[in-house]
């Protein structure tokens, strides 16, 4: 299915096709999905809508019995594993095969999914001749920044109805120096300019998605012998906002696979890290979750000992206000990188994520959802922001005329920090359905949000931006006219 549709409509009809899914294979519900309150007794997704959050999963292929069965109740946001990398979309430069791509794309709308452009430049699966073309060419730098240009501006606008969030590079640094790769075809061109030049012009491109940089590490203590790579990654963030490229965010992996260099980081060594890039004014994200069981094979209850660990890198997360989402690495133990991609495979199997092989929820998905739930209090008091500022603007008589309303919803959904969560969603949502209202009939994009009832979904400003839908607060739906009914 091509993109061809405006968001508001498609979106309408994606709602539609929902509720019509066939959800093949659906593993029993493990609790309601859209359960009331608390979000501790709910399926993973609702914990995570209703701590303004986001929980995904990277998949490969949407018509896998995995993915249907679990992606609509357990996640509001998945990654392309593989999909949408440059080598996956054009496996020869320019020759483009979107099927896959389109396919995922198609799915995230369909189900109301976050997805995650996974990566637009990154030193692997490339296409197999990109090396070749640059380096034939009598002037390497300005042919491959022809080609990122000619890939960038292709892809981009392609999915900017799908995708919220691109991993714009990803894995620019050199692993045991900290430094900027430079071994990669990138990194050797066209030197650290790269990022600022792809960042700049992926955001020209598609101004409404979030860009992010994506990098891994083997130790996230920044005063370690071995922090080295943490260090250099936040000093080259800094140095890339202090330049004013739009990194609007940062995507720390979070892979606890085997084999590796250090031990697993302590809670307080990892929500440090995370603090720290917090500091410098970046959103952040828990971009490809998995722990493997084999850190644990000496504990009396190995799954226990995971799901532990996974609630404190999770907790970590949900402590720091600018960290928003988690996604792992795969859904099921049956299906997981590390047991096919040397040298990881020589501990195979290493059963690293929420699902085993049966698709049952392991310990790991129980204490993710239950380290989702502990975040809902943070973002009450961002929901009375918005009831309060509402309030405010109306006693002020500032909602009079055509646009105050719709731009009032938009401030205020930004002061709100994106999230609206918890007992204050209610009267936050009857404030933005009399924004709504005072807005008058017919005035088509009425800047709002999906606040649905019992829940709230974060990532509001930008679905506010990308979408101007209607206003949706459970039983009061706004269409795209603003007639309420
Ligand atoms: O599609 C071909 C298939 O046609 C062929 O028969 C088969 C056997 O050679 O290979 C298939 O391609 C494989 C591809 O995954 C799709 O399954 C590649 O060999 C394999 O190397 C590739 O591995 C992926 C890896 O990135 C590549 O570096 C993993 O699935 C994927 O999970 C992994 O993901 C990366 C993130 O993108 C970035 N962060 C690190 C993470 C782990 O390496």
């Amino acid at each position: 299915m091509r993109f061809c549709t405006p968001r508001p409509v498609r979106r309408g009809l994606a709602r539609g096709l929902l509720l019509l899914l066939p959800l093949a294979g659906r593993a029993e519900a493990l609790v309601p999905e859209d359960c009331a309150e608390p979000a501790s007794e709910c399926a993973l997704a609702e914990a995570a809508r209703q701590a303004g959050a986001f929980v995904g999963a990277a998949i490969s292929n949407p018509e896998l019995p995995a993915e249907r069965a679990t992606i609509p109740r357990d996640f509001n946001g998945i990654t392309a594993e593989n999909a949408m990398k440059w080598g996956s979309l054009a496996p020869a430069v320019g020759r483009y095969d979107f099927e896959r791509s389109d396919a995922i794309a198609d799915f995230a709308v369909a189900n109301d999914l976050r997805l995650r452009g996974h990566t637009l430049l990154w030193r692997d699966q490339l296409p197999a001749d990109l090396e070749a073309v640059v380096e034939a060419s009598p002037d390497p730098a300005s042919k491959l920044r022809q080609l990122i240009e000619e890939h960038l501006s292709t892809v981009v606008p392609r999915y900017r109805e799908a995708v919220s969030v691109w991993d714009v590079v990803n894995e620019p640094l050199d692993t045991f120096t900290g430094e900027l790769d430079r071994q990669t075809l990138f990194g050797r061109t066209l030197g650290e300019a790269y990022l600022d030049e792809a960042f700049r012009r992926v955001h020209e491109l598609d101004p409404d998605a979030q860009l992010v940089l994506n990098e891994f590490f083997f130790d996230y203590d920044l005063a370690s012998p071995l922090g080295q790579k943490a260090r250099g990654f936040v000093d080259l963030v800094q140095r890339l906002l202090d330049r004013g490229v739009p990194v609007h965010g940062v995507g720390v992996q979070a892979h606890f696979g085997l084999p590796a260099i250090g031990p697993l980081p302590t809670r307080a060594q990892f929500e440090g890290f995370l603090r720290t890039l917090a500091g410098i004014g970046v959103a952040i994200e828990l971009t490809e979750l998995d722990v493997s069981l084999k850190w644990f094979l000496g504990e009396p209850d190995p799954l226990a000992a995971q799901a532990d660990f996974y609630g404190e890198i999770v907790g970590a997360c949900m402590a720091v206000a600018a960290c928003t989402a988690v996604t792992t690495w795969g859904i099921d133990d049956s299906r997981t990188w590390l047991d096919s991609f040397p040298p990881f495979d020589l501990a195979a199997p290493q059963e690293p994520l929420l699902f085993d092989g049966s698709l049952e929820p392991k310990p790991a998905y129980f204490a993710v959802r239950d380290a989702l739930a502990a975040r809902e209090g943070v973002f009450h008091e961002r929901a009375a922001r918005l009831v309060t500022a509402f309030d405010e603007a109306l006693a002020a008589g500032d909602l009079k005329g055509r646009e105050a309303p719709l731009r009032w919803t938009r401030n205020a959904l930004g002061r709100a920090g994106l999230r609206l969560a918890g007992g204050h969603y209610r009267a936050a949502c009857d404030r933005l359905d009399r924004a709504g209202r005072l807005l008058g009939d017919r005035r088509p994009g009425v800047g709002s949000a999906q606040v649905v009832r019992g829940r709230g979904t974060a990532g509001l400003a930008e679905r506010v931006r990308a979408l101007g839908v209607a206003l949706d607060c459970g039983n009061r739906r706004f269409t795209e006219d603003g007639v309420a009914r």
